[in-house]
């Protein structure tokens, strides 16, 4: 882009709910987080405070806040974590975005929420103290570093790291990564190393393998398995999606993940379903297939600016 926006242009944009469409201050959200300093994060830390801004926009910044791994803001994550009159699905980004940063010192509070009755809550605390303790081990670090970092080609800091595949052949290693996936007894951390491992194949064969994901009994394990598969944006996994935010009885953060999703993916199957579900009663699944739309749009209009 041309003409970047400064910080402060950004920060209004960011802060003025009443007359900034989310899809733009989603957009200025993203940007900062590319811009990446600690000011940057501050001012998406200043938006996450205004609890009258909406349950999306906020668990995405506190997803972003993650991302950007600046300590400075790991005080405010735990205080959001903390709070009981908080949005479960922004509570849920803050328990998250604290694993992605990896302060040993986020290690007490997560460990109280543990034993929390929301799944949701207490399922992420699990995976960030296991990422945590995951890091802590330098020989664990020093692989990491081995396989290119953290970040591979998704550039985004996962919850946990993939793990390493030792099958020959493609299709044994879709096949190995898959039953690790959907082993029950396993750790959702451990399930997660294998969700990320099939995301780095990013082949049809892994994504299909990704879906079967939809089957699992835990709402974050599913919401997931969406996010990684708008990462991969395989329009082979569209009718999956679709599915998955078409059903009523699903918990709002799968279907927000899947419109998202498809949204990355696009195309007519994408166009068709998000436009059905702009009007859905829950707020954070209209308001994602509105982004969404958006999004189609900002991509197959290059000259176009994201906004509505
Ligand atoms: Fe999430
Ligand atoms: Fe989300």
């Amino acid at each position: 882009m041309s003409n970047q926006p400064s910080l402060e242009e950004l920060r209004v944009c960011l802060l003025d709910i009443a007359n900034s469409p989310i899809a733009k201050r989603t957009h200025a959200a993203f940007l900062l987080r590319t811009e990446g300093s600690n000011e940057a994060a501050t001012i998406i830390a200043d938006a996450l405070r205004v609890r009258e801004d909406s349950s999306l926009m906020r668990h995405e910044l506190a997803y972003i806040l993650g991302q950007m791994q600046h300590d400075s803001v790991c005080p405010l994550l735990e205080t959001i974590l903390d709070d009981e009159n908080d949005d479960v699905i922004v509570r849920h980004e803050c328990a998250e975005a604290l694993g992605a940063i990896g302060k040993e010192g986020s290690i007490d509070i997560l460990q109280r929420y543990c034993s929390h009755e929301a799944p949701e809550i207490y399922e992420t605390c699990q995976i960030a103290i296991d990422l945590i303790n995951w890091k802590k081990s330098s020989q664990n670090v020093q692989k990491e570093h081995a396989h290119g970092g953290s970040r591979g080609e998704y550039l985004s800091v996962d919850p946990a790291p993939p793990v390493a595949v030792t099958a020959a052949t493609k299709e044994a290693t879709v096949e190995e990564l898959q039953a690790k996936l959907m082993d029950a007894k396993a750790s959702l951390f451990n399930r997660y190393r294998a969700m990320f491992a099939l995301r780095n194949l990013n082949s049809d064969a892994s994504a299909m393998a990704l879906v079967t994901g939809f089957q699992d009994s835990s709402a974050l394990f599913r919401h997931e398995i969406a996010y990684v598969l708008g990462q991969m944006q395989r329009s082979v996994t569209a009718e999956a999606l679709s599915t998955v935010l078409r059903n009523l009885d699903e918990h709002a953060m799968v279907r927000h993940e899947a419109a998202e999703a498809l949204g990355a993916i696009g195309g007519q199957v994408a166009v068709e379903v998000l436009t059905e579900f702009t009007h859905d009663k829950e707020q954070v699944v209209q308001e994602s297939c509105h982004v969404a739309l958006n999004i189609i749009d900002y991509w197959s209009a290059p000259t176009a600016e994201a906004s509505e």
